[in-house]
């Protein structure tokens, strides 16, 4: 008989958080140490494609990445598969017609629609895809938020890519993370005005990673405590408040506020973790002077940085002349794509 192969597909979003997620009270099953909320890149421009198969034939499991064979033998990695595989296991033993996948090797193959060289950390949506590409090849039950239980042990802030629109990730009380979980705030078409200019300061990887630098963070910055006790959480009432209101000017301060928070504890850190560049710095020097010629003195524009120089700079299309134009003209036409690139303006997205 011919040997059977079980295939599924699907995409997921980048991300991009308005208040950041830095530091890690479970470094195994990546559990923070404050929550955080983000918004969710259009798919037309940034995302991660995954097809996932399985079959009796495959005698190795391996995953590609823009068609390049990745390592998959990391604990990360290996936790999601574990953790999709025991799901599938308990339905095949509670309904005996149900085919044997969960003993079959996987394949896993993704493509990213956005360059390596644009310079943004693509595993939010890489580590989305594999996991929801798998529970729909296994076709588990799960609901988003089940799965970004699962995509958190991947990457943090891949369990923010579980959704379209504005997601927060509850940073969650138990020990075993089973509460520390992303949920939907709004969908993308509650405030389909939302653009995203993004400015690659540099293509190059960064030089602290994520991990280490949070590890380092929370071991070494005065003001960590500070920040995770007295100002994320005022800040994700504050923010859910303004998206619910589609209020930008409070949207604005809060991610511009949060983004200098979340770099002023990587100063702090000792040795010091520099993330942001004098391309960086140019870039929040445009935004304020947008920002303070705009007619009733109120933001149109916020600028925020992750763990590298990019610049993502949200503005509402209605201001599309006085934000991407004005970049557009201190760049040039440099801003229209990704060859040559210095950035893109994108809209937020939905899943599908
Ligand atoms: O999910 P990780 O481990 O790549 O960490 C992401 C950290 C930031 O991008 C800086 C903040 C965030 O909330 O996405």
């Amino acid at each position: 008989a011919e040997t059977e192969i079980y295939r599924s597909s699907t995409f997921a979003p980048v991300n991009i958080a308005v208040i950041k997620y830095w530091g890690k009270r479970d470094t195994k099953l990546n559990l923070p140490t404050n929550s955080s909320l983000s918004v969710t890149l259009s798919q037309d421009d940034l995302r991660t494609h995954t097809t996932a198969s399985c079959s009796d034939s495959f005698t190795s499991e391996t995953l590609t990445l823009n068609d390049a064979p990745q390592d998959i033998s990391g604990a990360r990695t290996q936790a999601c598969l574990r953790e999709l595989r025991q799901l599938r296991q308990t339905l095949e033993e509670n309904d005996s017609s149900l085919p044997k996948l969960s003993p079959m090797k996987l394949k896993i193959v993704s493509q990213n629609n956005f360059p390596a060289a644009a310079g943004l950390a693509s595993s939010a949506a890489g580590f989305a895809a594999l996991v929801r590409s798998i529970a729909d090849l296994y076709a588990l039950p799960s609901t988003p938020t089940e799965l970004s239980r699962i995509a958190r042990q991947g990457s943090g802030s891949a369990c923010r890519s579980l959704f379209g629109g504005y997601v927060a990730w509850n940073q969650g009380t138990q020990l075993d993370g089973s509460d520390s979980v992303a949920y939907s705030v709004a969908e993308q078409a509650h405030w389909p005005e939302m653009r995203a200019l993004i400015l690659v300061a540099s293509a190059e990887k960064k030089d602290v990673s994520s991990t280490s630098g949070m590890q380092a963070t929370v071991a070494t910055s005065t003001l960590f405590q500070h920040r995770v006790e007295n100002v994320v959480p005022g800040r994700m009432e504050g923010m859910e408040k303004a998206i619910k209101e589609r209020d930008f000017p409070a949207f604005a301060d809060l991610t511009m506020k949060d983004s200098n928070n979340f770099h002023a504890t990587c100063l702090d850190t000792s040795p010091s973790i520099l993330y942001l560049n004098d391309t960086s710095r140019a870039a929040i020097r445009i935004c304020t002077a947008i920002n303070s010629s705009a007619e009733d003195g109120k933001p149109i524009c916020a600028y925020t940085f992750d763990a590298g120089p990019n610049a993502v700079v949200y503005y509402l299309a209605s201001h599309t002349d006085a934000v991407a134009g004005v970049f557009k003209g201190i760049l040039g036409s440099e801003l229209e794509g990704w060859e040559g690139v210095k950035g893109r303006d994108v809209k937020a997205g939905s899943v599908p």
